[in-house]
């Protein structure tokens, strides 16, 4: 069964009708450009085959009643008249903290009865809460026939990681869950918003693979690499890392911590890895964007300090197999979660073995596989 008719039966289930509307928001896989986004940097990520269905009807009063299949206690009713932050019920902070943000602007929408179901791993760097924040605004926007584009609703989105969540994330998986283009990359300029996509080869699989090794953004020291970029920001007397070379960064590298040295030294090189993976793309050219992969790995592990032990082993052994036919590098904010490889269809079986064979039994964690295509955005 499609997600899109389990949402539909499943909204029957709960509601007793049918669903005005069905609506999906894709999750999102970076290929390159970790934590630049919100350094007003680059990046180049994908939306994928994987996401989130909502499934809705309008209301005549301000109330908005959820089910969430995937979720424990999957019940919330609340007021869009009274909305506050639920310490009991995660994620409908989500839904919460995005209707807060549509409210502002659109101030006259009632509620919502709403079914939500998704395939995005949670906590694994593939962008559920992303989809879902999407998810919800596709669906209010049909609901109230409202005038929003993709990029307004990805700023909503996140505005409620920002200022609901608790999250400082930046704007790049929200972005690219409202505008991905089918079959593209796209390359994101977080500074102006504004983008250049690239097709990805038809004989490249987007080959994910899940440490299972679960990542709580908010919980985990996201928010600290944040602030630390933008001390290094100040220090230079810049408006963000992007203003900053790598040779002005040198220049006062005895002066700066180390540790704030090497966060900044991350994005500055990210940035141009990401900027030449892109032509690489554009120009079928492997050998460039395998190594450029490698680096940003490294530089994820090294100088953010943002990897574990299990997502190192994993890209060892996907690198392994795949060597300079395709690149692999963790995915994401870090810290557990998913590990991306650009991987030529014909080796995935392979690498599919490879993964199989040796991750579980060095770190004795079973992984998850998902072979995946660039997919549509929810606004596209
Ligand atoms: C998370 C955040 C994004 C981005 C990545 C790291 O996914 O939500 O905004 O910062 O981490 O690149």
């Amino acid at each position: 069964m499609t997600q899109n008719t389990f949402a539909k039966d499943f909204f029957y289930q709960q509601f007793q009708s049918q669903p005005e509307f069905v609506c999906h928001a894709p999750g999102r896989v970076n290929i390159i450009g970790d934590h630049t986004d919100y350094n007003n940097g680059f990046v180049l990520p994908a939306a994928i085959n994987y996401g989130t269905t909502i499934a809705a009807s309008a209301r005549q009063d301000k109330q908005v009643e959820v089910y969430a299949y995937n979720c424990d206690s999957n019940k919330n009713i609340f007021s869009l008249d009274n909305i506050v932050f639920d310490k009991q019920t995660m994620w409908s902070n989500y839904v919460k903290g995005t209707l807060q943000a549509l409210i502002k602007k659109h101030p006259d929408i009632n509620g919502a009865n709403l079914v939500v179901v998704g395939n995005v791993p949670q906590g694994a760097g593939l962008s559920s809460s992303a989809s879902f924040e999407i998810a919800i605004l596709k669906a209010f926007s049909q609901l109230y026939e409202l005038d929003l584009n993709g990029i307004s609703a990805a700023l909503m989105g996140q505005q409620a990681e920002n200022d609901f969540v608790g999250c400082n994330c930046g704007i790049m998986d929200q972005l690219i869950s409202a505008m991905g283009l089918k079959n593209h990359a796209m390359l994101l300029d977080c500074r102006d918003l504004s983008f250049e996509e690239a097709l990805i080869p038809e004989d490249l699989t987007l080959f994910i693979v899940n440490s299972n090794v679960k990542r709580g953004l908010v919980d985990s020291e996201y928010n600290l690499r944040r602030q630390q970029c933008e001390q290094v920001a100040e220090y230079f007397n810049v408006a963000s890392l992007r203003d900053l070379s790598l040779e002005q960064l040198y220049s006062k590298k005895e002066q700066i911590d180390a540790t704030l040295f090497k966060r900044a030294h991350h994005v500055i090189t990210e940035n141009s890895r990401a900027l030449a993976t892109l032509n690489a793309l554009k120009n079928n050219d492997m050998a460039t964007i395998s190594a450029a992969m490698k680096k940003s790995h490294e530089s994820l592990r090294d100088d953010f300090e943002v990897t574990t032990k299990e997502m190192d082993g994993l890209v060892d052994i996907i690198d392994e197999v795949i060597g300079v036919n395709g690149g692999v590098r963790m995915t994401g904010g870090g810290f557990g979660g998913c590990v991306v490889a650009l991987v030529p269809s014909s080796m995935v079986p392979q690498v599919e073995e490879a993964v199989n064979n040796n991750y579980e039994r060095l770190f004795s964690i079973k992984p998850s596989i998902y072979k995946c295509t660039a997919s549509q955005g929810a606004f596209r």
